[in-house]
């Protein structure tokens, strides 16, 4: 296959790193695309719920990821919408069970086979900024710019759980703390495409950074002239 001459900035991390912010805003700066791939899991895993298919079913599961419709539907400011097969799921998608079953079906290999050409495909002219797990040392190996942003499990639970109370969710900091290890640690142990920053990412640890020095680290590596 020739080389896709359309950039890549990749931004890698656990759950709760901050990858989504950062990477919505990143490519806000740049005018590019955006791939938030942890919420195609999360969809696929409502559909999976939706359709009764259970987390031991990889074959059903694989082939619910290759049927499933997701779309994002963009909007200026907030975060983008999610509609899964027709239904608007952007509140379902964010919860903490969608997080863990995420978390589940996406250490089965025919269900992450099923959404590789999906992901590639949001690689469009100017540019894509991709977040989530594997984007730099699987789905877009080839990006020129890979970064792998991370924070200490009890400043993503702490951040996780200001959000939620912003929500007018209540939550015990320490379930999100267990929650957000006991992810960690299956994100990162399974057998394909673990956790793990590609050899050529820049790492950023975030746990005591705003968000605004992290977009700005991420900008001055990439080349002046892609700023919109
Ligand atoms: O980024 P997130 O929290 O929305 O992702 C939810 C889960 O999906 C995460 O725990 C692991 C899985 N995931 C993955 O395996 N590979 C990705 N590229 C993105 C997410």
């Amino acid at each position: 296959m020739p080389p896709n001459s359309v950039p890549v900035v990749t931004i890698d991390g656990p759950a709760g790193a901050g990858k989504g912010t950062v990477s919505r805003l990143v490519a806000q700066a740049l005018g590019w695309a955006y791939l938030d791939s942890g919420a195609l899991y999360r969809a696929v895993g409502i559909a999976a719920a939706w359709e009764g298919i259970g987390l031991d079913e990889p074959e059903q599961l694989a082939a619910c990821a290759s049927r499933t419709d997701i779309k994002f539907v963009t909007q200026d400011t907030e975060e983008p919408k999610i509609i899964v097969n027709g239904k608007e799921a952007t509140a379902d998608i964010r919860s903490e069970l969608a997080g863990s079953m995420a978390s589940a079906l996406a250490a089965q290999p025919a269900v992450r086979e099923a959404l590789v050409l999906l992901q590639r495909s949001f690689r469009r002219p100017p540019g894509l900024v991709a977040d989530g797990r594997d984007m730099g040392t699987v789905i877009f190996p080839d990006a020129p710019f890979k970064f792998f942003l991370t924070a200490s499990p009890m400043e993503r639970a702490q951040r996780r759980y200001k959000q939620l109370m912003e929500k007018g969710v209540s939550v015990k900091l320490d379930d999100l703390l267990h929650e957000i290890v006991a992810r960690d640690e299956r994100d990162a142990n399974r057998a394909v495409a673990p956790l793990k920053p590609a050899d050529d990412a820049i790492i950023i640890d975030s746990t005591s950074m705003p968000i605004a020095l992290v977009i700005d680290q991420i900008l001055t590596v990439l080349p002046s002239h892609y700023r919109s």
